[in-house]
């Protein structure tokens, strides 16, 4: 909760006390230079030993509450027909209002068999924004085109807007009449544009997008991975909900989609999925597919001790404590950083702070992964695990040509109720101290390169050796031993 100290500065303070921690360490610049290296300038291939803050993800990292560790040894274990199961279900009609569910085992199992049952080969699936494994998926199945109809404010990272992932209707409605609306398999809201630096939509403007789905019998699928953050921010910016609760809002953003799906290693704190909705039809389409791709339909290839943590946590997700944790701390890192002068992602969105290495390296080409290297610079530098989202993160296209991304971001993500302030004004200084010293930092070229996804196991090279050069200046201004 934001609260607001005697000398009038806010300060996001926890409703919440640790009961566990989990030992961490820093190691040394060298060792960072040595671990880098090794990884091939790609933070997914750092090892968690070499790291001192992991801030990669908010995926499946949260800290669970002590109910939901209760509920882990509560589960009932069985191959079919687990209470637990029914419990959950019982739990999503509660706090989404859908009569029907199926687990998966993570977000993007959902998107496949959403992919393999509604993409129509050659067809189109009309979207706020893309997320990796969701474009992948629909290419996968032969929808030859992810639309992003965003507005243009989208892309200006510096912004007061505080709805930039909201859909262009205009646009919208241009591409049903370019396609025809048989073309189109579904329109896809995302709650918080993960790629576009966690950015919401409106309620007004999902309602929107409804009333079109409507006059041309289109599907709304809502992907509610990131939904309490998207909730909590309607409730803070959105005239006419400050006096709704977040479960409120929740519950009205399930009822505008035809179908809704989560990974719920954001939201719910456990590593897991589900696909919900109100259409028995549609639910019918897909039911078939599960045991083939996932497990039997009560518990969906997820572990059901994890289906037990995931119905407390959608439980717990709505408590303003509970979806304004990372958000508040998100909040006071980009205000700080941005009145430092890094160029950070404004306004604050959800899951990360996101600085926008275009400007912080405007001396680097874009052939030369410019969030790549800013990414892996802030190892170096801090041993802070980021994730790069840019061009790395976007797959060529089919004929081989660099498919540059419309954002260069190194997204510090925040996962849920672990990492306090001391933490973030660590990273703020560090970056600081990375500005100053940025011309040190080059491109990066790959040297192997996976066809798809490649940001997962690509790897790199430092042009010029300038993580030598990068840690050297680090070591002369703090010592050998930082
Ligand atoms: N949709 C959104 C909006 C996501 O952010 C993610 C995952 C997925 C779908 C896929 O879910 O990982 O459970 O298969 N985002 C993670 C991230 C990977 O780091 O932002 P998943």
């Amino acid at each position: 909760m934001l609260i607001k100290l005697w000398n009038g500065q806010e300060i996001p303070v926890e409703m919440h006390k640790a009961r566990m921690v989990q030992k961490i360490s820093l190691s040394p610049a060298e060792d960072r230079l040595r671990a880098m290296g090794e990884a091939g300038y790609n933070t997914f291939l750092l090892k968690t030993k070499d790291i001192f803050l992991d801030m990669l993800t908010d995926s499946g990292v949260n800290a669970m509450s002590d109910n939901q560790f209760a509920a882990l040894m509560n589960a009932d274990d069985a191959y079919a027909g687990s209470m637990t199961f029914y419990e959950f279900a019982d739990a999503v009609k509660d706090v989404m209002g859908y009569q029907h569910v199926m687990n998966v085992h993570q977000g993007r199992a959902a998107e496949h068999l959403l992919s393999k049952v509604f993409s129509k080969p050659g067809g189109v699936i009309i979207t706020n924004y893309h997320f990796t494994t969701t474009r992948a998926h629909i290419e996968l199945t032969g929808a030859s085109v992810c639309l992003e109809l965003f507005a243009d404010e989208a892309l200006k990272t510096k912004s007061t807007h505080p709805f930039k992932g909201n859909m262009d209707l205009d646009k919208v409605r241009a591409a049903i009449k370019k396609y025809g609306k048989d073309k189109i398999g579904y329109i896809r809201m995302e709650a918080t544009t993960n790629l576009l630096g966690g950015q919401p939509f409106s309620m007004e403007n999902l309602k929107a997008v409804r009333k079109v789905c409507d006059e041309n019998g289109l599907l709304l699928v809502l992907d509610g991975s990131l939904i309490a953050e998207n909730a909590f921010l309607i409730w803070k910016r959105e005239k006419g909900y400050e006096n709704k609760t977040i479960a409120q809002i929740i519950k009205d953003m399930c009822g505008l989609a035809d179908l809704f799906y989560m990974s719920g290693r954001k939201n719910t704190c456990v590593r897991g999925g589900f696909i919900a909705t109100n259409n028995r039809a549609l639910f019918e389409q897909l039911e078939p597919w599960l045991p083939v791709y996932e497990g039997f339909f009560t518990y969906g290839g997820m572990s059901l001790r994890e289906i037990g943590a995931m119905t407390v946590g959608l439980r717990e997700m709505a408590d303003p404590g509970m979806a304004g944790c990372a958000i508040e701390q998100i909040k006071y890192m980009v205000e700080t950083l941005d009145r430092l002068g890094i160029p950070v992602v404004t306004p604050a969105g959800g899951l990360a702070c996101h600085i926008d290495a275009r400007k912080f390296l405007p001396h680097m080409p874009k052939e030369q992964y410019i969030a790549g290297a800013l990414t892996a610079a802030l190892y170096l530098t801090s041993g802070v695990r980021a994730m790069e989202r840019g061009t790395i993160s976007t797959d060529r296209a089919k004929d081989g040509t660099e498919m540059y991304a419309d954002l260069e971001l190194t997204r510090i993500a925040l996962p849920r109720r672990v990492y306090s302030m001391s933490h973030i004004n660590y990273i703020i200084d560090r970056l600081l101290w990375l500005q100053k010293n940025r011309e040190l930092i080059k491109g990066l070229k790959f040297v192997s390169e996976p066809p798809v996804l490649r940001f997962f196991l690509g790897k790199l090279t430092d042009l010029d050796g300038w993580g030598r050069k990068l840690t050297d200046a680090f070591k002369k201004d703090f010592g050998a031993s930082w």
